[in-house]
């Protein structure tokens, strides 16, 4: 396997979509689904999927594979080739990633730069938000033709002094995007506490990597993500909350909701399965593999997020896949935690820790799962029902899981290029037998099997606040 073929019958499993879980084979034709239902026929190959659940291929919205961390010289150890396979090993069949508008760049120089730097590489399809870092008139007059031509989301940082973008950009940037069909996504932590809290760390000769954490305590987070959610009521923008990881900010985001405002958000796995307890001093200088931004919690904030997951009031998990080596990037950071390079690797462990961690406990459905992972994302950045579904006419994206598979996480067999995961030795289930992209064998019996650039820029239209989950 792993050749296109025209016509495959993925057979004998249960498909499992955002709506229904039911014995049925999948017909997939030139790339397309194009049946979904009991006792199909084929001419072509066949993959006995006996025992296995058949699911739409996740799609992972938030990586940062060759990303460059400008104030460090470092740039995050994925390539665009290793990056996708690890995901397309993980279940991933979609990633939207980032390009970065350097300050003095326009937003369509991001976007070209970074065409040419993901097209050769990617096995999976891709699309990138648009980071914004210096909201000018001219740039401001781009968000049309980026979200015309596709590229309908712009990441917006409230913190990280290189990249940041103040109260007055965030909100013309809502204004914008909101007017034109596009969407900011923010990473919303405030600037202003985080850098007093460091400060106090650092004067105060707390400079090992457990004083991360309580330089951007759940506070900080909660008053960005309610600044960051008023300031888009003011221009009735919709507005996607990155890496929810504390009650105070589900809150806000449930609170908004309720009010009826198109307001969303994305939680991570390592926020659904570590808490606080990483950043022990007593863990020394290893404590660097957690160093995130914003950090893992205390206990009853992941479970506040798995009620949230639950109850609707968080509609995604991504990865914010930021993998940095441990023995020589994470280092930068020896003598200062604030030289430490921020974000883990998590673009393979997605899925099985979701899968783990909410299916496999009962604490979500496997309905809910596919929506979390793979349907709400499409939806909300404009990808559906192209992906994210098995409906018919839909990419054939599958990915073929066997639900009783179990293995224990170990960065020596993924395939990211960093030599540690965060969730070493947790025992899982989920990972994919098969995973399909567009119809070709990407992954066979877990072995990556894509041909280096085969990925494509995946269609992105206009964000209807009206439509979002
Ligand atoms: O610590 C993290 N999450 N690093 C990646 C960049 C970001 O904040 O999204
Ligand atoms: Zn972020
Ligand atoms: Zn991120």
């Amino acid at each position: 396997m792993g050749a296109p073929v025209s016509e495959l019958l993925i057979a004998g499993g249960t498909v499992v979509t955002a709506d229904r879980m039911e014995p049925a084979d999948v017909l997939i034709r030139d790339g397309r689904i194009a049946d979904v239902g009991q006792d199909l026929t084929t001419e072509g190959e066949v993959l006995d999927a006996t025992g296995h659940w058949v699911m739409p291929g996740g799609i992972d919205t938030h990586t940062h594979l060759a990303h460059p961390i400008d104030r460090l010289g470092i740039t995050t150890a994925d390539d665009f080739f290793t990056g996708t396979v690890a995901g397309a090993c993980g279940g991933v069949t979609t990633i939207i990633d980032f390009s970065l508008q350097r300050r003095g760049e326009t937003l369509a120089l991001a976007r070209d730069r970074r065409l040419g730097e993901i097209a050769p590489d990617a096995v999976i399809d891709y699309g990138f938000h648009t980071i914004v870092t210096d909201v000018r008139d001219d740039v401001i007059a781009e968000v049309p033709e980026l979200i015309e031509g596709g590229f309908p989301s712009f990441k917006v940082y409230m913190t990280y002094g290189d990249k940041i973008v103040n109260d007055d950009g965030l909100l013309r940037l809502l204004e914008a995007t909101g007017a034109n069909g596009g969407l900011v996504y923010a990473h919303c932590e405030n600037d202003c506490a985080v850098t007093y809290l460091i400060n106090q760390h650092l004067s105060d000769g707390k400079t090992g990597p457990a004083y991360h954490a309580p330089s951007r305590p759940p506070v900080v987070e909660a008053e960005a993500t309610h600044r960051a959610i008023m300031l888009a009521g003011v221009v009735d923008a919709p507005l996607c909350i990155a890496h929810v990881t504390s009650s105070g900010a589900a809150g806000h985001v449930a609170a908004a909701r309720e009010r009826g405002e198109p307001v969303v958000a994305e939680t991570c796995p390592q926020y659904l399965v570590l808490d606080e307890t990483v950043y022990d001093p007593c863990g020394g200088f290893e404590v660097a593999k957690f160093v995130c931004s914003p950090p893992m919690r205390a206990a009853e904030h992941r479970d506040a997020l798995w009620s949230a997951l639950a109850d609707g009031s968080i509609q995604q998990v991504s990865s914010d896949h930021a993998p940095f080596r441990y023995h020589d990037q994470k280092t930068t950071g020896r003598d200062n935690f604030t030289r430490i390079p921020n974000g883990l690797p998590g673009i393979e462990t997605r899925l099985p820790l979701v899968f783990a961690g909410g299916v496999s406990t009962g604490l979500i459905s496997p309905q809910r799962f596919v929506e979390l992972a793979s349907t709400n994302p499409a939806r909300i950045f404009g990808m559906y029902p192209r992906k994210g579904t098995l409906d018919a006419g839909a990419d054939a994206d599958v990915i073929v899981v066997d639900p009783e598979a179990e293995t224990e996480i170990d960065a020596a067999r993924l395939h990211s290029a960093v030599d540690y995961s965060p969730f070493q030795g947790m025992r899982v289930s989920g990972f994919p037998t098969w995973t399909l992209s567009r119809g070709e064998v990407i992954v066979d019996r877990g072995e990556p099997v894509a041909e280096r650039g085969r990925g494509r820029l995946a269609e992105r239209g206009r964000i209807d606040p009206a439509a979002l989950p």
